[in-house]
């Protein structure tokens, strides 16, 4: 369905996208290259640094130890914005260090883990952060069917809950649940959670990422056995294989074959994705912060994978699992009250036009900057 135009625009871009970053990123080094003296001896070359090419630059680190609340117009982390008003982009000048560009840069960590440690003895001597990370979305009903998937995954993984129920402490009957890490927000959807507790940053010492719904059917799945296929075929984000049998599917492209180990395919599922870490980090910057039901995202995957995404995509078929049941959020019965089933469904549908539209504004702000 208008696949290979979408395919053929992202082509075109990419051939774009050098230029652009080519030249900020010489300017960029050109500036810091300037104006990294006054940073580290401000005393000593106070106002004699820079010139007529990067005074800005310059004057922005010398604002940064006289002024240290000015405006910025950094990001968090430091970059250098791109500001665009929608018919231009124009580069914006390193502006002062806001975040960790004031430590000396060997204390600075940049990532994170979701692994729990201990309070007492040797930090080296803590249990390790696992390979890789399993996330589930869960309500304490379905807890059946969540322990026989914890028990599909082995020790390489840490876990991750997202509670949408309130009910937390009651998981503990599961020896697991104590090594896990539980999120607990009332009420929201997977990928409100995936946007706020699964920072590229924070999750990037995992190889892989597994963000499953709760109602899979894993009888014939192995956590190990699905990663050694990924990898040996370069999946880069893949969902196990659907046995209609069992189970219901949305698409063919999805269901389970018999005869193959993988299929490639460029469209994966959101009910059971499995990401490396570099499609993750990908994947969690295309998911919009208003929009909680991620209606669109799955199209649009093949975005954050190596080209061609037909073959760093893919469904494995020895490694299947069976999806029980459709569209279960919000409340069965009476259509008219907020939260009500049909209610939900509307608004995921909306927001899938939402995504879209704004997908396809973003492409065409990015292809008149590209050529002006
Ligand atoms: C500033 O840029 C101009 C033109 O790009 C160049 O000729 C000049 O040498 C530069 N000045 C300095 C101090 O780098
Ligand atoms: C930062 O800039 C914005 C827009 O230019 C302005 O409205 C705001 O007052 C400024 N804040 C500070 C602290 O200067
Ligand atoms: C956007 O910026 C360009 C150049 O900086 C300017 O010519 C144009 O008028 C701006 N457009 C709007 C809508 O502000
Ligand atoms: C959880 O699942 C495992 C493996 O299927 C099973 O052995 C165990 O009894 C289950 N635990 C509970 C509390 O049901
Ligand atoms: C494989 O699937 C085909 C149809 O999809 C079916 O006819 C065949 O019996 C299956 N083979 C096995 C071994 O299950
Ligand atoms: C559904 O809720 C509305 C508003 O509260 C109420 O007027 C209506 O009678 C309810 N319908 C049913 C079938 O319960």
């Amino acid at each position: 369905m208008g696949r290979h135009w979408q395919v053929g625009g992202r082509l075109r871009m990419k051939k774009l996208n050098p230029i652009l970053t080519v030249l900020s990123a010489a300017v960029i080094g050109f500036c810091i290259g300037v104006s990294f003296p006054v940073q580290i001896a401000p005393k000593v070359f106070p106002l004699s640094f820079g010139n007529e090419n990067c005074t800005m630059g310059a004057r922005n680190m010398l604002g940064r130890i006289s002024a240290p609340f000015r405006n910025s117009t950094s990001n968090v982390d430091g970059s250098p914005l791109l500001q665009s008003n929608g018919t231009s982009k124009k580069f914006v000048p390193p502006a002062k260090p806001k975040g960790k560009e004031r430590l000396p840069p060997n204390i600075v960590v940049q990532e994170s883990d979701l692994h729990l440690r201990r309070l007492w003895g040797q930090p080296h001597e803590d249990t390790p952060t696992r390979k890789y990370l399993l996330v589930l979305t869960v309500g304490y009903s379905e807890k059946v069917n969540v322990n026989a998937t914890v028990h599909k995954f082995s020790d390489n993984f840490d876990l991750m809950l997202f509670h949408y129920d309130g009910h937390t402490t009651e998981w503990d009957e599961f020896e697991w649940s104590e090594q896990a890490v539980h999120v607990s927000a009332m009420g929201q959807a997977k990928w409100w959670y995936a946007k706020r507790f699964m920072h590229p940053s924070i999750v990037a010492q995992y190889e892989y990422i597994f963000l499953w719904d709760q109602d899979l059917g894993v009888e014939t799945f192995d956590a190990e056995e699905y990663i050694k296929i990924v990898k040996k075929h370069g999946l880069e984000i893949s969902q196990p294989g659907l046995d209609i049998i069992r189970g219901v599917k949305t698409y063919d492209i999805n269901v389970r074959r018999n005869d193959t180990e993988i299929h490639n395919s460029n469209f994966v599922e959101v009910m059971a994705p499995v990401f490396t870490k570099e499609a993750w980090s990908c994947v969690w910057h295309m998911i919009q912060n208003d929009l909680v039901h991620g209606w669109g995202l799955d199209w649009n995957f093949w975005r954050c994978v190596d080209e061609p995404a037909e073959e760093h995509m893919g469904v494995v078929d020895a490694q299947y699992v069976a999806h029980h049941a459709g569209f279960t959020l919000g409340n069965p019965g009476n259509d008219t009250l907020d939260g009500s089933r049909t209610r939900v469904r509307r608004r995921a549908s909306d927001e899938f036009g939402m995504f879209n539209a704004r997908m396809d504004s973003a492409h065409k702000a990015q292809a008149e900057s590209s050529s002006s």
